[in-house]
């Protein structure tokens, strides 16, 4: 390793299995961040304050101490995943989690009671009629623990079966919920839930087929199987896990940005915050459910619940509203100051407020430190299915040391 201030070694990007699709990661560009990282990085811990998907815990390993925050719970699973999870003598092998979700679906499926076959050539108005009954499980009172996803999310980006699955998965994860291994069931769940949805790598909105071509499309995530997704990713990230428990003392926490600042002292802060006006509580509400698994009230429009079928009760960050995102930068720098650390962040020329805006508001906040402002060409991920799947974009990394 090379040195880069006294004792001081320089960190280094490894490579890390990927566990969801995750708008504005950035684990394409993980090179360049770590470049910025090791620009101001003169030892101690590191934050990553809007950790998402947790990619820069999963690439740092165990060079170094992360504190991993985001104010949803699905990060904080992933973050353990890459850098809390380890083997036991007792770690269930992929087969017995198996066994004991495919008895729980066999039972639920018969008691389920509707026809989920889309094997046969379905025109659009018989594969709408199934669509339909399945969503109508939404008003079903179901007597039994565990129907969540096929309650209310049959027939959207899942199928019922799809969702029969995801349920008994979730209820064997539980079983080990005290055990280091839990956060990778559950984390090798919400790949599987990625790669069978039917919409577009989040759950903002699922696509209805209005034409011949996307039926055919549909079709093809309705007839994946959610348990061989789980079974790869399971089986990656398990041959990618030490037998001891890791050496260093890792954080993960479910904070507010600003309440998070308050406990990090010194060290580096690496601040990805969203980039513009959409809310991650939105797109990712069903992987926020999964892991709270907490039959949340959904949102309701002129008396109906809506389509999305979203948590009532969701995060919105002030970075996503553009008569707040100034404020926000402002607590941002102001926090980072108190706690005394380096910063290291990232945006883009894209975003809801301009770079230069933004360093000026730095320059205000940190009187007589170094500011520095790195770039690099890069292709966001927007997550649609058209053409416009990719936009190029300006880069930015903000230093303050
Ligand atoms: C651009 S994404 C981070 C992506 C991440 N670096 C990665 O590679 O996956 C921004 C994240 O900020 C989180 N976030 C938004 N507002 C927040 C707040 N007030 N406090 C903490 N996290 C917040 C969102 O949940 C989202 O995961």
């Amino acid at each position: 390793m090379k040195k880069i201030h006294n004792n001081i070694h320089e960190l280094k990007a490894l490579n890390y299995p990927s566990l969801i699709k995750y708008m504005g990661s950035k684990s394409k560009i993980m090179d360049f961040v770590f470049d910025g990282i090791n620009e101001v990085y003169q030892g101690g811990d590191i934050c990553d304050l809007f950790a998402g998907s947790a990619s820069l815990a999963g690439a740092i390993g165990q060079q170094c101490v992360v504190h991993s925050n985001d104010i949803q719970s699905y990060s904080a699973i992933l973050a353990n995943t890459y850098n809390k999870a380890y083997l036991e003598q007792d770690t269930p092998k992929i087969d017995e989690l198996i066994n004991k979700a495919e008895k729980i679906v066999k039972k639920n499926y018969k008691a389920l009671n509707i026809s989920i076959n889309y094997s046969k050539d379905l025109n659009l108005v018989e594969f709408n009629n199934i669509e339909q009954a399945q969503q109508a499980l939404i008003d079903r009172q179901f007597q039994r623990e565990w129907h969540l996803f096929v309650k209310n999310y049959s027939g959207t980006w899942w199928s019922a079966e799809q969702c029969l699955w995801i349920d008994a998965l979730r209820e064997v994860a539980n079983e080990y919920k005290e055990k280091p291994i839990y956060t990778v069931i559950l984390s090798a769940l919400m790949f599987s839930m990625a790669y069978a949805s039917q919409g577009t790598g989040h759950y903002a909105q699922y696509r209805d087929a209005k034409t011949e071509s996307s039926l055919s499309d549909i079709l093809i995530y309705r007839k994946r199987s959610i348990l061989n997704y789980f079974i790869r990713k399971y089986n990656e990230v398990l041959e990618g896990l030490s037998d001891e428990s890791p050496y260093l003392n890792h954080k993960t926490s479910t904070m507010d940005f600003k309440e998070c600042l308050k406990s990090f002292k010194g060290g580096v802060v690496y601040a990805d915050p969203p980039y513009c006006f959409v809310h991650y509580s939105r797109f990712y509400h069903a992987i926020e459910t999964l892991v709270l698994y907490d039959y949340p009230t959904l949102q309701v429009q002129k008396g109906s619940v809506v389509k999305g079928r979203y948590r009532d009760i969701r995060h919105q960050s002030p970075f996503c509203i553009k008569s707040q995102v100034k404020g926000a930068f402002e607590d941002l720098f102001k926090g980072v100051k108190i706690s005394n650390s380096n910063l290291v962040m990232s945006y883009s020329n894209t975003g809801m407020i301009e770079v230069d805006e933004i360093e000026l508001l730095a320059i205000k906040a940190f009187k007589g430190k170094k500011i520095e402002i790195l770039t690099t060409d890069h292709q966001h991920m927007t997550l649609g299915r058209k053409n416009d799947r990719q936009r190029d974009v300006k880069e930015c990394l903000l230093l303050v040391s």
